[in-house]
């Protein structure tokens, strides 16, 4: 295996840590009595007396401070799905199966899993839409999102590149502008573009719960994810478990498409003799290789 393969890169590492909600307001008490029990059911939680007193001013001191930090920062990137996290949602999921098949890619010797793992996500949506497969273009992204402080094959982040598409003006579809595996002068043309961002949103960071409500609710999500171990890079089949991926650090990204009970399922971008068929399955539950880290999603 190419070490190169996985240089996709640093600037995930310096994501911020993003608290879950999308409350802009304090919501009144009989509000905050219900979101107070199905927070406890969804975290399985249960208090007695005198310690859910205390649990309870802790969180509302936390739901202050949420409606508080939203409504300095009024962006797209403060989100996830608090009152959404207490649906009741399927075991296992995949998006495969509901048709969303897409070739195997080769990101090759550029660093480019941040582009892939976008323009999947966002062919995911238009997939939802309108069940049409239409890969989009992640060289478009490579060659145009340094304007927004990526490093074209040398690596870049998520939140760049939907920085990028908020004011790009579109996203090329891959036939139009396909993958070179080199950064090139960005070639993109406005009245060729064929969809539109039109809003994205990080999850509540290392919440794998919240992971599987975005998949079911919203689509694929990209993650971050840390790909530096060697069993990572040699994974053949199974689940992928090793101890030793810590979640500490994150320098690839790749598609979650689904999850089984125990695992998540994830698209990689590293040729067809990687993995399963160019897809891994991993542990989930324990914020293994820090796939939970940092989990993104935009919507066409
Ligand atoms: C609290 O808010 C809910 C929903 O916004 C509303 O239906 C309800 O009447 C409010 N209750 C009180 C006591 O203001
Ligand atoms: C909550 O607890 C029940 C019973 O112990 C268990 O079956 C269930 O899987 C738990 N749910 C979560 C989300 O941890
Ligand atoms: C995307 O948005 C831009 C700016 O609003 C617009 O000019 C362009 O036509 C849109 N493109 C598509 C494919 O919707």
């Amino acid at each position: 295996m190419n070490a190169l393969l996985f240089k996709c890169l640093v600037l995930c590492l310096s994501v911020s840590v993003v608290t879950h909600a999308q409350i802009f307001h304090l919501p009144n008490n009989t509000e905050l009595n219900k979101l107070w029990h199905d927070f406890k059911r969804s975290f399985n939680k249960t208090y007695v007396g005198y310690h859910e007193e205390r649990r309870r001013k802790a969180w509302e001191e936390n739901i202050q401070r949420i409606v508080d930090h939203n409504k300095e920062a009024k962006n797209p990137e403060i989100v996830g799905d608090f009152y959404e996290m207490t649906h009741h949602l399927p075991e296992e999921f995949d998006w495969r199966k509901q048709g969303f098949s897409t070739p195997i890619y080769n990101q090759k010797d550029c660093g480019s899993c941040y582009a892939f793992s976008i323009a999947l996500a966002l062919q995911a949506q238009i997939f939802r839409q309108t069940k049409q497969l239409v890969p989009l273009s992640a060289q478009q992204l490579i060659d145009c999102s340094v304007s927004t402080g990526n490093y074209g094959c040398g690596g870049g982040s998520l939140r760049n590149t939907l920085r990028y598409l908020d004011q790009s003006g579109g996203l090329m579809t891959y036939k139009d502008y396909p993958y070179i595996a080199k950064q090139t002068r960005c070639q993109f043309e406005r009245n060729r573009a064929l969809v539109n961002l039109s809003s994205w949103a990080i999850l509540p960071t290392r919440n794998e719960r919240a992971m599987e409500v975005a998949i079911n609710k919203v689509g694929p999500v990209a993650a971050s994810i840390n790909a530096s171990p060697h069993t990572f890079q040699l994974y053949h089949s199974g689940v992928y478990d090793d101890p030793f991926c810590s979640p500490n650090t994150v320098n690839h990204a790749m598609l979650v498409v689904g999850y089984t009970k125990d695992a998540w399922i994830l698209k990689n971008w590293w040729g067809n003799r990687w993995g399963e068929e160019g897809y891994m399955r991993l542990r989930k539950g324990n914020n293994r290789c820090g796939v939970a880290n940092f989990v993104a999603y935009g919507i066409v």
